[in-house]
This record gives structure tokens, C-alpha cells and sequence, in this order.
């Protein structure tokens, strides 16, 4: 998707410590090639993290530090992305406060992570007001800096969604421009009293609800009347979709394209799996678990055929190997004339390599914390900006200024 100018990206982390290379492979490599192509604000979610441990928030500002060690150890450059922490703008909470306003209940009660989420931490109590508002909280996080862009996974894509629809109704019932609207009312009034009240109805399902059938109803409605100037109707089909100024612009989810790289174990490689490989773990670390992995239960001795697509260590093969260590695999896997222990070295290697200058430039970071801190504070001076110039108009939209 090339828009111009190139759309602001904004994405964020909860600080969970240390990442590993799912984060590394799924996230932050696409974040590495979007820092040269988009103006990105890349930030430390650290409220949210709050929604689900606001019994145990000791642990929050060290996971700060080491996240964003990690991030700029992988090659996140503070001079092209703005680096910055949620909590260090208040702005954010002002802007949550203001949408939760407009927002009905049901909207959040229907986000699919409300649910699931409650159920896979059952052990906690998350019937928590900010539980219910995690997703409103991110929509501000976006919204605050109009952001077009918002690289997520799969799970997040709801969030996005509804971004949209919160946008939508602010603008909706914001963004109002006087004479506009007048000239718009006044053109209504030629369709006659039946038309009148199907536009205004199909205007209002599409605003409020984001209905693309009621959209494209009213703009055929439109389309079919003989009493309309081009103009006339040209202001109709504009004052349809939006009406008045833009004060919040609808952001799109940028899926990421990386392979998901699973974890040892095959699934989703996640903290709470217990199935990672940290870009902290050293090259004993990384051999351990990679010797360790179970593999093609097909091969239980060494003479026995597999098959890789059966085993998680061909899904880093893929990651990691040129064609000509995957074609050797392959052959090697089937007629079992390579072991477990030889098929698994090329990746043990591939992956050391990779982190080894990874964590060359965490321990450049993690000696001079003076140099993090500078990198923040400029962030956050960058994001403040932005932050404030959102906010002025927002306030001054809803009378507040
Ligand atoms: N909810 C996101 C996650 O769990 C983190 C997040 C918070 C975020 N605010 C955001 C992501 C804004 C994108 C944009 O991964
Ligand atoms: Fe897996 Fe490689 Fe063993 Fe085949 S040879 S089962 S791909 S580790």
C-alpha cells in the first residue's frame, strides 16, 4: 500500500522483559523496514499492561527498560522512529476519557479479546472497568496521533476495527462544518419527503455503524435522482460519508507479513508457553534448546524415515536455511540418511549468528543508560508535540477549549 504522503505508523508494546524471536520475527523486523519508509511511533504500553496486572506493577519499569534495550538492539533507529513511553503522555488518558464518553457499552463488550481474555486469565479478577476499556485505551493510543497505519497480528485486527468505528462517530458528532452542512440540508430537501428520509437513515446506519450496504444504497439513491446539480449531488455523496472536517482520520491494520516463527515446541511461540528463545540467550542456551526439541515422532531411531513437515524444526529451516540446506533436509529427513542432531545444526548456527550482534549492541545500551534515557525524553518530546496539537482540537471540538 503506497499512500501519499506516507502515512503516519504507530504501534505498541506491553513491557513483558526481555523479548524473544517470535517478537523479533513476527513485530519488530517489520517495524524495521516500515522506520524507513513511514514517520513511526513506536511505544511502551505500560497502562495496559496495568489492565491485567494491577496487583504486581513492581515488575512494569524494569520490563520497560529491557523492551526497549531489545528494541533498539535489533536496529530500531531513534533518530527515524519515535520511541516513547504511553505513561509519559498523559494525554493519552485524557483523550481515553473523552471517547469513553461517546462509546456504548456494547461496543466493548463485543471485542472477542474481552471475553477469551477473561477466560484464559481466569485466575484474576478482570470484571475491572479498565479491563473493559483495554481496547478503548488503545483506540485513543491510535487516534492521538492520527495515526494511518497501526502494524498488528491477527489478534489486534478488532482493536483496529474498532478505531474505525469510534473515529467514525466522533467525527460523526464532532466534525460538523456550518456552512457545509447547510448547503448539504438544503440539497436534501430536493429529494423529496420519502428519498429525504431513506438518505438520512442510510447515512446514519453507515456513520454510526460503518454499514457498507446502507453506503452503497444511498450513493445508488443518489445516483438515480433526475432534481440534482452535479454539485448538489456531489455534496450528498461527500456529506454521506463524512459530512465535516475530519478531526480523527480512520487508521488501517497493517497485518504483518513475516513468517510467524513458532515456538519450540510448534505452537505460538509466547512467554506463557514456556517455548521461547530469548534474544538474551547464549549460544549454550540456544544449542540446548534446539537439541532438546522433539521432532518427527515418526524417527524414533536413527534409521527410521520422517517427515519434516511433521516436525516444528522445519518451520525454522524455513526461516533460517538457503534452499540448498532445505533441499538437503528434505532428501535427508525421508530416506533418514541425516540424524536429528545434524539436521538441527545449520539452525543452532543461523540463529547465533543472528543474535550474536543483537546482543553486542544490548550490552552497548545496557552500559549507558544515560544514552536510553536521552533517546526517551526526545521521544517523548516528539510524541508530546503531536499529542497536544491532537488534543486542542478534540477539546476545542467538544466545547471544552
Ligand atoms: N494491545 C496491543 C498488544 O497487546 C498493544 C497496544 C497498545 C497497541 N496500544 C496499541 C498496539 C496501539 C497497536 C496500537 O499487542
Ligand atoms: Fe525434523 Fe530434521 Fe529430524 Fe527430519 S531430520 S525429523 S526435519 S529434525
Amino acid at each position: 500500500m503506497q499512500l501519499n504522503p506516507p502515512a503516519r505508523v504507530l504501534s505498541g508494546m506491553r513491557p513483558t522483559g526481555r523479548l524473544h524471536l517470535g517478537h523479533y520475527h513476527g513485530v519488530l523486523k517489520n517495524w524495521l523496514e516500515l522506520q524507513h519508509e513511514h514517520p513511526c511511533f513506536f511505544f511502551v504500553a505500560d497502562w495496559h499492561a496495568l489492565t491485567t496486572r494491577y496487583d504486581a506493577p513492581e515488575q512494569i519499569p524494569q520490563h520497560t527498560r529491557d523492551m526497549l534495550t531489545d528494541w533498539l538492539a535489533v536496529g530500531i533507529n531513534p533518530n527515524e522512529a519515535t520511541l516513547f513511553i504511553q505513561s509519559h503522555i498523559p494525554e493519552h488518558a485524557e483523550l481515553h476519557l473523552l471517547l469513553s464518553m461517546l462509546t456504548p457499552l456494547s461496543w466493548l463488550e463485543r471485542v472477542p479479546s474481552y471475553k477469551d481474555q477473561q477466560q484464559k486469565l481466569h485466575e484474576k479478577d478482570l470484571t475491572t472497568y479498565g479491563f473493559l476499556g483495554y481496547p478503548l485505551l488503545q483506540s485513543a493510543d491510535i487516534l492521538l496521533y492520527r495515526a494511518g497505519l497501526v502494524p498488528v497480528g491477527e489478534d489486534q485486527v478488532a482493536h483496529v476495527e474498532l478505531t474505525r468505528e469510534i473515529a467514525r462517530r466522533f467525527n460523526h458528532i464532532y466534525g460538523r462544518d456550518d456552512d457545509f452542512v447547510a448547503k448539504a440540508e438544503q440539497a436534501i430537501r430536493k429529494l423529496g419527503k420519502k428519498n429525504t428520509q431513506l438518505y438520512r437513515n442510510y447515512r446514519k446506519a453507515y456513520q454510526e455503524q460503518g454499514d457498507a450496504d446502507a453506503l452503497a444504497t444511498a450513493q445508488a439513491l443518489l445516483n438515480h435522482q433526475q432534481h440534482l446539480s452535479l454539485t448538489e449531488r456531489e455534496r450528498l455523496l461527500g456529506y454521506l460519508e463524512g459530512g465535516g472536517k475530519l478531526i480523527l482520520p480512520e487508521p488501517q491494520p497493517l497485518l504483518t507479513r513475516a513468517p510467524r516463527m513458532p515456538g519450540l515446541d510448534g505452537q505460538k511461540m509466547s512467554k506463557s508457553y514456556a517455548n521461547t528463545i530469548a534474544l538474551d540467550a547464549t549460544p549454550e542456551t540456544v544449542s540446548q534448546k534446539i537439541r532438546t526439541m522433539p521432532t518427527d515422532p515418526a524417527r524414533v531411531r536413527r534409521h527410521d524415515p520422517g517427515d519434516p513437515q511433521q516436525c516444528s524444526v522445519w518451520s525454522f529451516h524455513e526461516i533460517y536455511s538457503d534452499a540448498a540446506t532445505r533441499d538437503w533436509v528434505q532428501r535427508g529427513c525421508r530416506s533418514a540418511d541425516i540424524g536429528c542432531v545434524a539436521c538441527k545444526q545449520p539452525v543452532i548456527d543461523a540463529m547465533v549468528q543472528e543474535l550474536t550482534p543483537i546482543q553486542t549492541r544490548a550490552a552497548e545500551y545496557a552500559a549507558q543508560p544515560e544514552l536510553v534515557q536521552n533517546i526517551l525524553r526526545e521521544g517523548c518530546e516528539r510524541a508530546s508535540d503531536v499529542a497536544r496539537e491532537t488534543m486542542a482540537d478534540v477539546r476545542h471540538a467538544m466545547a471544552l477549549s
